[in-house]
């Protein structure tokens, strides 16, 4: 058996369309969602991200500002920016580009971003809602993870779903969302004994544990859904996941590619995560 490739482009697509409708209409009644991108620094990474959500916008009809800083911006400084776009009511999701420099301490800064615009889904408050299960802004990356699994037409709940990875940004948050659509959970990190077996045992294997290629078909029972979360730049330049995709092909049921899997939906959640906040906030 060949396993079914999910495309995470057209899914975005489909999810972008949608997002373009509902904002011509918020437009109708004079609201356009405004976001602001915080960029410190000159990370070649990040300054593509940004680009590329900035980029999102304009395809959308959002209002966007981008405020690119040096890397010697003092963390004061920094505090004081986001306290003005708080405050601004043209901008409704603030996002800081992750990592900030050395000097700067990451978590006064997330906190200070009002929870109200928290369209990365990061703040406590946020974090909070998303493990009791109130509606409110949710992680970019893991939200997009759920509505692949979900457009694809695949049932989550009562299924064991197996998370390999416990970062804050991705292993946690996509544990929580896939209780929260009543799988049954187990998560894996780099202390877990015999982690091939447990993997085997999933329904749905999602992965992010920034390793190219570490997850073979080993990992993987026949018919799975495998989820890659990872994005890794290779020697040779190229792009690879977590998952060595051409292995588990003939085991899996279902496996995302990298690139075009999760990753277009990323800036896409952060899309709708805006679009959100911008009804929220006029309600
Ligand atoms: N850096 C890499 N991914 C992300 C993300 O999802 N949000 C922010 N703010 N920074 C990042």
């Amino acid at each position: 058996m060949t396993a079914q490739r999910i495309e995470g482009k057209a899914i975005s697509d489909a999810i972008r369309i949608e997002i373009g409708e509902e904002t011509a209409k918020l437009a109708a009644q004079g609201i356009v969602p405004g976001l602001a991108v915080v960029l410190v620094g000159e990370d070649p990474a990040s300054k593509v991200y940004v680009g590329s959500k900035e980029k999102a916008c304009q395809q959308l009809g959002f209002y966007s500002e981008v405020h690119r800083l040096e890397a010697s911006t003092t963390q004061e400084e920094l505090l004081a920016l986001i306290d003005r776009l708080n405050r601004q009511e043209t901008i409704h999701g603030i996002l800081v580009q992750l990592p900030l420099p050395k000097h700067i301490d990451e978590k006064s800064v997330i906190d200070a971003i009002s929870a109200a615009k928290d369209v990365d889904g990061f703040h406590p408050v946020s974090v909070g809602n998303l493990v009791i299960g109130d509606d409110s802004l949710l992680p970019c990356t893991p939200a997009g993870v759920i509505e692949l699994i979900k457009r694809t037409g695949i049932e989550i709940a009562g299924k064991h779903a197996v998370v390999i990875g416990r970062s804050n940004i991705v292993g946690k948050p996509v544990s929580m969302l896939l209780l929260r659509e009543h799988a049954t959970v187990t998560i894996c990190h780099s202390r877990t004994a015999n982690m091939a077996d447990i993997a085997k045992t999933a329904d749905i294997l999602v992965v992010a544990i920034g390793k190219a290629k570490a997850i073979g078909s080993a990992f993987v029972k026949p018919g799975a859904v495998v989820i890659d979360v990872g994005i890794n730049r290779l020697e040779d330049g190229k792009l690879a996941g977590d998952v060595d995709y051409d292995d588990v092909l003939d085991v899996a049921g279902y496996v995302t590619p990298v690139p075009g899997g999760v990753g277009p939906m990323t800036i896409t959640m952060l899309m709708q995560n805006t679009l959100k906040a911008a009804k929220q906030l006029h309600a």
